[in-house]
Parts: C-alpha cells; sequence; structure tokens
C-alpha cells in the first residue's frame, strides 16, 4: 500500500509524513519545489513535484496511490479568500474525482459543519462538501484549534513575558498539537473504513489562554502573562502582522464566534482526543523556535 502526503513542509503534512515513516508506510510526498523534498527522500520517501491546484497532475499522482492526505492550505495574502481557496478545493475533488483513488483524508476544522459565522474555516465547509461528492472513500479529519497557532506570539513570550490573545482568557478549548493530527491522518490512512466518515480530534486536555500562559511560563521559567486582544482590535492587529485586509476581516469573525461559543464542534460525530499535553507541545514550539 502506497500513501501520496500532500503539505509536508508545513504543519499537519509534515505529522502526517512522519507518522507514516514511523510506521513503515511507503509514502510519496508532494512538494512545490524539489528542494522541499530532499529531507523526505534522505529519510526513504519518493518525491513528486507539483500543485493541489493542477487537476492533472494531481490526478496523476492519486492515480498510483491507495490513499492521500489532503488539505486546503492558508493563502494568507489572498484579496478574496474564500473565493481563491474554493478554486483550490474544486481543484483538488475534480483531481480525486478523475483518479477514482480509494481514499482520501482530507483536513477540515472544527465549525466546518456552519456555512457562515466561522472566518477562514468557511473554506473548510466548501471542500469538505465538493470532496464529498467527488471521493470514492473519504476521512474527513475535524480538529480542535491547533495549539501550534501560539507559536505566532511565541517571540512576546520569550522578550517580553506577554502572551497576546484574540480568545477570551478564560476560555478553556481542547486546542490540539499538529503532532496529533498527524498521527490520527496516518491511522486512518492505513485503516480506511468504507465510504464516508468524520473524525473529530480534541486535544489531550482542555486549556484557556491563561493555561497556556502559565505553561508556557514553566517551559521558558519566566513568568507569562495572558492578554486579550480586544475584540474590536482583531483585524487591526491580523493585518499588521501581515495577513490581507480580507483574511484579517475572517480571523476577526472566526474569534469573536468562539468568544461567543457560535464555532463549536458539530455534534454527533466521532470524538477523539490525542496524546500531547499543553507543556509538551509548548516545548516542542519553543524548540522549534
Ligand atoms: N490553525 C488552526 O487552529 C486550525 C484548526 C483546525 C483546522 N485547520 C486547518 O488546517 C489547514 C492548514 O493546515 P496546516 O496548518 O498543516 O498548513 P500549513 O502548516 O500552513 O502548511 C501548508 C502546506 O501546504 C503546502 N501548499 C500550499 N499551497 C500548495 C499548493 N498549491 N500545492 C501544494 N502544496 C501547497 C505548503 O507548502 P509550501 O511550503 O510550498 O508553501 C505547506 O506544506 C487549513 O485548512 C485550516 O483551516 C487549522
Amino acid at each position: 500500500m502506497s500513501y501520496l502526503v500532500a503539505g509536508v513542509t508545513g504543519q499537519t503534512g509534515g505529522a502526517t509524513a512522519e507518522a507514516l515513516l514511523a510506521r513503515g508506510a511507503e509514502i510519496t510526498v508532494l512538494v512545490r519545489r524539489a528542494d522541499q523534498g530532499e529531507p523526505w527522500r534522505a529519510r526513504g520517501a519518493s518525491v513528486a513535484v507539483g500543485s493541489l491546484a493542477d487537476t492533472a497532475r494531481l490526478a496523476a499522482l492519486l492515480a498510483g496511490v491507495d490513499g492521500a492526505y489532503l488539505l486546503v492550505p492558508p493563502s494568507y495574502g489572498a484579496a478574496d479568500y474564500v473565493a481563491d481557496r474554493r478554486r483550490l478545493s474544486d481543484a483538488m475533488a475534480a483531481a480525486v474525482a478523475r483518479s477514482r483513488v480509494a481514499h482520501v483524508v482530507l483536513l477540515s476544522s472544527f465549525g466546518a459543519q456552519l456555512d457562515r459565522g466561522t472566518g477562514p474555516i468557511r473554506t473548510n465547509h466548501d471542500a469538505d462538501a465538493t470532496m464529498s461528492a467527488a471521493a470514492r472513500g473519504l476521512t474527513l479529519l475535524q480538529p480542535a484549534i491547533f495549539l501550534d497557532n501560539w507559536r505566532w506570539v511565541l517571540r512576546a513570550a520569550v522578550s517580553d513575558g506577554v502572551l497576546p490573545s484574540f480568545l477570551r482568557l478564560d476560555l478553556a478549548l481542547p486546542q490540539v498539537s499538529t503532532r496529533d493530527v498527524g498521527a490520527l491522518a496516518a491511522e486512518c490512512l492505513l485503516e480506511p473504513a468504507p465510504g464516508r466518515r468524520t473524525v473529530q480530534l480534541l486535544g489531550a486536555e482542555d486549556s484557556s489562554p491563561n493555561d497556556v500562559a502559565a505553561a508556557l511560563g514553566e517551559v521558558l521559567g519566566r513568568r507569562v502573562v495572558a492578554v486579550q486582544v480586544p475584540e474590536d482590535g482583531i483585524a487591526a492587529a491580523a493585518q499588521a502582522s501581515g495577513l490581507s485586509a480580507d483574511v484579517a476581516r475572517l480571523f476577526a469573525e472566526l474569534y469573536k464566534g468562539l468568544n461567543a461559543g457560535r464555532v463549536d464542534f458539530a455534534p454527533g460525530a466521532p470524538r477523539r482526543r490525542g496524546a500531547t499535553g499543553v507543556r509538551a507541545a509548548l516545548r516542542e514550539i519553543v524548540r522549534g523556535a
């Protein structure tokens, strides 16, 4: 059995490829530039250069494997994020249909069952729908918000002892490590279920920004205090960090929805918990910084 893994230079694709290799699976990694594949080739993977947006190329690659890990990668500079990612997920779904690959694990998200009010997760909602119509066998993997997002504000915690947060400071969420997303994606590829299934992945424990600040303080050996960015300042803060105005607006919508409890997992689907606790995930983030 062999598997195509997309997004290996990123968080979840890299973790999925790692987990598959650790379990002895035969994998081909899809990268956009040949040099990005070299570390994977050195570890025994085959390397294919191409884009998820190239339907003909992706279909040809999918036709040669038993399963694939696919995702809708972010494109933070997009002027119209939802339309831009829709074009990409439509291209991926067309490739999946054309190839007739037996099984796809598509990275989705908590909140993807909702068609509005979820900011960037709208792109996962759209991709879930088009891929559900296109795939022969499909696992929709819907994780919680990533613990790894704290990487974006790590520098402020290290230098000033401040952890800026778009979330309410006492809002405990099942934040999950992308290492656990990769482990579950690998498991789903190696043990496919017939037809369609949705698997929700929660973190090993629920944690609030206050909990994360306390844990990060332990990891860094200094006091770290979480500070909430006012909701009407989220879009400006996100734009200042390099996101397009449209993406920044979508992030503001998402975090307002999270803070108000409007954006959450769909009821009913099977739920799993990851293995990586908050401290372990933060230690890894600090080591990699
Ligand atoms: N952040 C969260 O809290 C959260 C929670 C739940 C779900 N999600 C979902 O997670 C997804 C993002 O996953 P991630 O964090 O693993 O992404 P990521 O770390 O940003 O990695 C994206 C990967 O996709 C690759 N890529 C981008 N465009 C490509 C293209 N056209 N063709 C081939 N490869 C391409 C990138 O390669 P290059 O190196 O070439 O750019 C990179 O390897 C989103 O769909 C998001 O909605 C996120």
